[in-house]
């Protein structure tokens, strides 16, 4: 009964449609596979899985060409192009990860070729078959040609060797127990099925806060057992990863000093990697968290970021190894007095003056907005001034501020509209995903990171709607030109089949969950009124009261952030001229990020032309209806689901509904409490 709860997206539903099902068969009851890799090896097990699963049969294999209908899984070289006169020029547009999937009448009969760039285009080709199947599309007139629009589509777990994982909402870690590797090859295998069929080909498979236990990863005694899990996720086509301690010179070696530009300190680092490079000849490289939250980093030693990132940058250079750094880095430590030091501001104060001074092998890793992946919040102004400086974008598919897989949030949209946005950084059509898909500047690295939602429940996610964000996530920074609606269409039907109730419902209930979590949460970009600590929940003054300090500043009078350049904390101004004008001006700042911007009386009217506080009245009291409205939907749908994933969904929707009361009564009451005015339409407020 839970099969379907695990499967994910990989259902391999036996297809209903009977005519279809003659059509499939005639072309796959035959794999011939003309290249052999551990890569090649995974695509024709999940072949024959998928296949077996929808059409019932077995598909025979070969590994020449054979005079019958077949799949042909190829690399593009001169037997393909003699046997199946493949054009060279179409395939020269195909990059590393690309690939092209083609129907053939091929000597009277019907083939499909999934030829790919390399021995991972085969594999991604593979899936995509494997999807039109299942979403029961004509596979007998296929010319597609998909390459990946970034270059690195990247997970990061927050793991801790313990088991647990920070900010996760679906049980424990699939690779770690009690400070020992779970050894879990099968349900890790499975993982990196569904990474690879969504396109993910990096991941880093620990904790971006590295602590004691984690920090010995990169020792002798540990490495075989990363390698192990490096063997399983390397035959899906994706490179392992370490997050690493900065001060592993001293946590782990004998040195009395991290300074990067130690000359023993460099040599450590240079033997530590080579080290690694025995147990993982394709070892990725490092991820750093540094001078961040209270971990070591150059700071300690008067240096800068370039110097700590360009100390690991060296040493993993002659292995082709990478690093990534983050610019999480600010004053966690604030005071309510100091109106000038704005976290907001500290990512772009501290990188925008070392572009251009990294090596080529660091990658600065920025997240989405200034703050920390709040329901709403500007894009980080880094993209678009980092122009000589490697970088990814880093979101977080795990769901923490945003109702942490018990809430529905389906991330898709937010990502797209961070994709969308133009900074100007070279005049008009500079958007974020120009700028991280590498095509505006010349960046020898890009592409896009996430922390992970997964964990060791049943379902991978917890809320198995959750599963959606995961699925989302690897199918959007392939293709970021896809729809929030195309994607989460593909999702529903992957994960549901195609009845067409479930399929409008599910649509629904996803495309409009972000703003419906953002009705009954942190009114007009405002963020942070979660319970410190864990962040979920309503806690309109936890923040604003604790050390590390994140204001709104409410009182009787108004509320909302002023950081203007005028009169703020000028974090408006780190936008380019356009950009900067529209957020400077209370005319026309976005009415959702007006309090992020602005500090403004509760009368003030909005674009909409309700006043601040109608509209946080209306909103969370709108909130709360449609959540209500989204459970007493999915009750429809009992008997179209199977009970075990119907139940899950149902007790998640009603912890989301206890939780969407619970924030519109505080919040309206605080308003009410604080701004004396009451709602124009009498509803309850306590
Ligand atoms: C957030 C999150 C932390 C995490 C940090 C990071 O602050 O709450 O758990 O460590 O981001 O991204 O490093």
């Amino acid at each position: 009964v839970w099969k379907s709860a695990y499967n994910c997206w990989l259902q391999y539903s036996d297809i209903k449609d009977h005519s279809r099902v003659q059509e499939y068969k005639k072309v796959c009851s035959n794999l011939v596979i003309l290249d052999q890799s551990a890569i090649i090896d995974s695509a024709k097990e999940e072949l024959e899985k998928g296949l077996f699963s929808m059409l019932g049969e077995t598909p025979t294999i070969s590994y020449e060409p054979q005079k019958k209908a077949s799949i042909v899984l190829a690399t593009y070289d001169q037997r393909t192009i003699k046997e199946y006169g493949v054009d060279y020029e179409d395939c020269n547009i195909l990059n590393d990860d690309g690939y092209m999937i083609q129907s053939f009448d091929y000597q009277g009969d019907k083939a499909v070729l999934l030829l790919g760039k390399t021995d991972k285009g085969i594999l991604y080709a593979a899936f995509h078959l494997l999807r039109l199947i299942q979403m029961s599309k004509d596979i007998n007139n296929l010319t597609i040609f998909e390459n990946p629009k970034n270059q690195i589509r990247m997970i990061n777990h927050w793991d801790n060797m313990l088991g647990d994982i920070e900010r996760g909402y679906s049980g424990n870690s699939i690779f770690y127990d009690q400070n020992e590797f779970t050894h879990d090859v099968d349900r890790i295998k499975d993982y990196a099925r569904y990474l690879s069929s969504v396109g993910i080909n990096s991941l880093s498979i620990n904790n971006v806060n590295v602590h004691q236990v984690e920090s010995k990863l990169i020792t002798k005694e540990l490495l075989p057992h990363v390698a192990e899990i490096a063997d399983i996720f390397r035959s899906y086509g994706i490179n392992t990863y370490l997050s690493v301690n900065y001060a592993s010179p001293i946590e782990i070696g004998d040195l009395n000093t991290a300074d990067p530009l130690d000359s023993e300190v460099q040599a450590w680092w240079s033997e530590k990697v080579a080290e690694i490079y025995e147990y993982i000849p394709d070892f990725g490289g490092f991820i750093v968290k540094a001078d961040s939250e209270h971990r070591p980093g150059p700071f300690t030693y008067g240096r800068n970021h370039a110097d700590g990132a360009n100390l690991l940058g060296r040493a993993l250079e002659p292995f082709g190894g990478i690093v990534f750094w983050r610019c999480f880095v600010y004053d966690c430590l604030q005071d309510w007095r100091d109106r000038k030091t704005d976290r907001a501001k500290a990512a772009y104060d501290h990188f925008k003056q070392l572009d251009g001074e990294f090596l080529d092998n660091v990658i600065l890793q920025i997240k989405n907005g200034p703050m920390d992946f709040q329901v709403r919040e500007p894009v980080s102004p880094l993209f678009g001034s980092l122009k000589q400086t490697n970088q990814v974008l880093e979101f977080q598919v795990a769901q923490e501020y945003t109702g942490q897989q018990k809430d529905l949030c389906f991330l898709v949209p937010q990502w797209k509209e961070v994709l969308d946005f133009d900074t100007y950084s070279e005049g008009k059509g500079s958007t974020v995903k120009s700028i991280v898909n590498g095509s505006k500047y010349p960046f020898q690295y890009s592409g896009i990171t996430a922390v992970s939602n997964i964990g060791n429940d049943l379902n991978w996610t917890g809320n198995t709607l959750a599963q959606a964000n995961f699925y989302g996530y690897g199918r959007l920074i392939w293709d970021t030109e896809l729809s929030a609606e195309e994607i989460s269409d593909e999702w529903v039907r992957l994960t549901f089949g195609h009845d067409e109730q479930v399929v409008e419902e599910v649509n629904q209930m996803l495309l409009n969950s972000w703003q419906i979590y953002e009705n009954y949460t942190s009114p007009l970009g405002v963020g942070w009124m979660i319970n410190p600590g864990h962040h979920y929940g309503p806690n309109i003054e936890g923040y604003e009261y604790s050390k590390w300090g994140t204001y709104h500043f409410s009182d009787c009078l108004g509320t909302g952030v002023n950081r203007t350049v005028k009169n703020g904390t000028g974090y408006s101004g780190q936008y380019y001229p356009e950009n900067a004008e529209i957020y400077e001006s209370l005319e026309t700042c976005p009415d959702e990020l007006l309090l992020f911007f602005h500090h403004v009386s509760y009368t003030h009217r909005l674009k909409s032309g309700e006043t601040v506080i109608q509209h946080i009245y209306n909103t969370h009291f709108l909130g709360v209806e449609q959540v209500e409205n989204m459970k007493a939907r999915w009750e429809q749908l009992k008997d179209k689901i199977d009970t075990y994933r119907y139940e899950n969904v149902l007790d998640r929707f009603t912890m989301q509904l206890e939780n969407a009361i619970e924030w519109r009564d505080r919040i309206n009451t605080y308003f009410y409490r604080h701004s004396g005015i009451p709602d124009e339409k009498k509803r309850t407020i306590y």
